[in-house]
């Protein structure tokens, strides 16, 4: 709820994502100058990186409604069946978690992306007999932290595919700017620049250091956000100078203390660490690995030199 008061509304206000925010512009309008709806969109990439923002602002530049739901709260065709039939021509459907639709709510989803056309069994043993129903046309929107774990069909049917990329500092630190302003809290550049240094790439979580960083300002300070208030706040939360919280810390050195520095599978450091694979492999890893501290490798996750310095340890 607090996030929604910071996302932006609309394309012209979205920082970052330059690639996809100009092809999402150019789509967008072609669809409606020729009056139909968007082509479905998959957004994949790590949690917190304006999937679901897109699918707003996608909505709002197509002028439509938006009907939001997730893969597991679809639990039987009949759930989905009741959103598709009330949607208007041209609206956005956004489902979260696309990844985990059952099979059977994802077999009726088929016909209704590719014709608009929904096929259902009504009744059951002798006397079930199956109906078609024609849809207006929408725009689904799925999104998942991983386009490898949707089955192959359902992947086809999306027309555009787009992969949202972790943001520069420079990028956050503008976020970070924007939402100052918009809660109206005083901040000078090199405070939001300190905060967007250790939000690990991701706005949701330099939109909540901000807020931290806030509190500390407001009770140890005068309000006012530098980079020295930053600096003691970020550091009283746990947020190492890298970025790192105490997840990342806790992976990076199970790596070392537990397994010489890797390779170790999976599964292994899930159980020394006391976290689930999937959040290790969807929210910790993928930041870890894009700067360069981790490596997958087909023995196993490795933590490189980088990641070595990164913890303070000496090489070798
Ligand atoms: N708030 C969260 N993500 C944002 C983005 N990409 N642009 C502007 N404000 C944001």
């Amino acid at each position: 709820a607090v996030d929604r008061a910071l996302r932006p509304q609309q394309l012209d206000e979205y920082i970052g994502q330059e690639a996809v925010r100009d092809k999402l512009a150019l789509f967008v309008t072609a669809s409606r100058q020729r009056g139909e709806s968007l082509d479905h969109v998959l957004l994949f990439g790590p949690p917190g990186l304006g999937k679901t923002t897109l699918s707003h602002i996608i909505a709002q530049e197509m002028g439509v409604n938006l009907r939001q739901t997730s893969g597991p709260v679809l639990e039987k065709p009949k759930d989905l069946a009741a959103i598709l039939t009330s949607l208007e021509r041209h609206d956005v459907l956004f489902i979260d978690e696309i990844h985990r639709l059952s099979p059977i709510v994802e077999e009726i989803l088929y016909p209704a992306l590719e014709d608009f056309r929904l096929d259902i069994m009504i009744g059951e043993g002798p006397a079930a007999r199956s109906i078609q129903l024609d849809l207006q046309p929408f725009t689904l929107v799925g999104a998942t932290t991983r386009a490898g774990m949707l089955s192959n069909p359902l992947r086809d049917r999306f027309g555009i595919v787009e992969r949202l990329e972790f943001y520069s500092a420079a990028e956050l630190s503008r976020i970070v700017q924007r939402s100052g302003r918009l809660l109206n809290v005083p901040m000078d550049e090199a405070g939001a620049m300190e905060i967007a240094q250790r939000a690990r790439g991701t706005p949701r979580i330099a939109n909540r250091l901000l807020r931290r960083v806030r509190d500390f300002a407001q009770v140890r300070a005068d309000g006012h956000i530098n980079a020295e208030v930053a600096r003691a706040a970020l550091d009283l939360v746990g947020v190492s100078p890298l970025g790192f919280d105490a997840m990342d810390r806790r992976l990076m050195e199970a790596i070392v203390h537990r397994f010489d520095g890797g390779p170790v599978g999976l599964d292994n450091l899930a159980a020394a660490i006391g976290e689930v694979p999937d959040t290790i492999e969807d929210v910790i890893e993928p930041y870890l690995i894009q700067q360069g501290y981790l490596q997958r490798t087909p023995r196993g996750r490795v933590l490189t030199s980088h990641g070595l310095l990164a913890l303070g340890l000496p090489l070798g």
